[in-house]
């Protein structure tokens, strides 16, 4: 044969068994939800924590408008999220219906009101037949609801665990991870099973977030039981897919301003997705003030992208760190006992070097150089957080 000839057949060849091998290989890569669509954690508002079921599009559209004019927005929050009882039936051909009562227009023509102020519109459905306040679940309706999503501009879809009994969470969420990735649209998906069945071991390569608790309420209790419950989790975490310890509370009243303190800087160390869950048309000052906090939020949103770790415990005094990509440590000095205490940050127990520079990240202040350690009086249920650098 002709040497020309011979080189052309094991061209075509080449060509031909990449080209299988690419097809072979293309599901497994559509299996991972797309990591561009969570590069930090996701910033925004959810309907449930205030508003439970009382979801409409006048009060979507007022948090949207609320969202610009507090100055959320600028400070990166930028998906407002229905919860659930948005939807009602589905129609002959199956599609989800909106409630037409609360939600007259469509959704579609709420996500056009949303994006046109620059935000993006989440919504929420259930991976059982129906969700927890009984509206219908996407139990094998994963496929076409995540094209109904997609059609009417959806950016963001959580996915509840209520009626759900005997289906294996890995499969079911596997499934919607399919269905959002060939949905047309790119879609965050937010796993919401409660933390059943270990999540963070299957939710990296199914989700961009994913629940690892119960829900949280308005309680310090509550809030501080799930928060530094959340120290182990952090290899799990990263750039595309983080652990969730639920939806933030500040502002809603039930904790007093030290406790949301603790709250929004726990938060900001667990790399932790952060939707805000108050009324934001009418927030006080403080609210407002610890929302916008924009060198907490920058903890939360470092590029790094690590979720922090407890590195002392006494009791019921902790501290928690988080390396940030500058080479710097944000560090919080947490007490949960009754009376204010003094804690002790040793510089060896986060690898920061013996003379280092600290500031006071939520009260934005400069508090200069220290030598070995950093001692700080912190009140009951609040914390002192601190950046420490070179
Ligand atoms: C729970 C979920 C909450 C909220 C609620 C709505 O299962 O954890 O965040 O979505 O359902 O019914």
């Amino acid at each position: 044969m002709n040497i020309r000839w011979f080189f052309l057949i094991l061209a075509l060849l080449a060509c031909f068994l990449v080209g299988t091998f690419a097809t072979l290989l293309a599901p497994a890569t559509s299996a991972q939800a797309s990591a561009s669509l969570a590069p930090t954690p996701p910033m925004g508002w959810n309907s449930w924590n205030k508003f439970g079921c009382n979801v409409s599009d006048k009060l979507i559209r007022e948090i949207a408008d609320a969202v610009v004019s507090s100055g959320m927005q600028a400070a990166g929050y930028q998906y407002v999220n229905i919860d659930d009882c948005w939807q009602v039936s589905r129609d002959a051909s199956g599609t989800i219906v909106a409630d037409p009562a609360r939600f007259p227009s469509g959704i579609k023509a709420l996500a056009d009101y949303v994006h046109g102020k620059g935000l993006k519109l989440g919504i929420y459905t259930d991976a059982g037949t129906g969700t927890c306040e009984k509206r219908p679940g996407s139990l094998n309706h994963e496929v076409q609801d995540a094209k109904t999503y997609a059609s009417w501009g959806i950016d963001y879809v959580k996915i509840d665990w209520c009626n759900a009994e005997g289906l294996d969470p890995v499969v079911q969420y596997g499934k919607f991870r399919d269905a959002l990735a060939n949905s047309g649209r790119p879609i965050v998906f937010s796993i919401c099973n409660w933390g059943v069945k270990t999540p963070w071991r299957w939710g990296p390569a199914t989700g961009n977030l994913w629940r690892t608790t119960g829900d949280i309420n308005d309680t310090y209790g509550r809030m501080s039981l799930i928060g530094f419950g959340q120290n182990g989790l952090e290899k799990f975490a990263g750039p595309g897919h983080w652990n969730d310890p639920d939806m933030l509370e500040v502002g809603n009243g039930g904790m007093k301003r030290d406790e949301y303190r603790t709250h929004m800087a726990l938060w900001a160390l667990l790399a932790a997705p952060l939707l805000a869950g108050n009324d934001l048309r009418n927030m006080s000052p403080e609210t407002k003030e610890l929302l916008l906090n924009s060198e907490v939020l920058a903890v939360d949103q470092d590029a790094k992208g690590v979720q922090g770790h407890r590195v002392w415990e006494e009791g019921p005094l902790e501290i928690w760190v988080k390396p940030l990509a500058d080479g710097s440590h944000a560090v919080g000095l947490f007490n949960r006992s009754e009376s204010a205490t003094k804690m002790t940050l040793d510089f060896k127990s986060i690898g920061a070097p013996a003379s280092a520079k600290l500031r006071d990240l939520l009260d934005h202040k400069d508090l200069g150089t220290a030598q070995n350690s950093y001692s700080a009086e912190v009140p009951t249920h609040g914390v002192v957080l601190v950046k420490v650098s070179k």
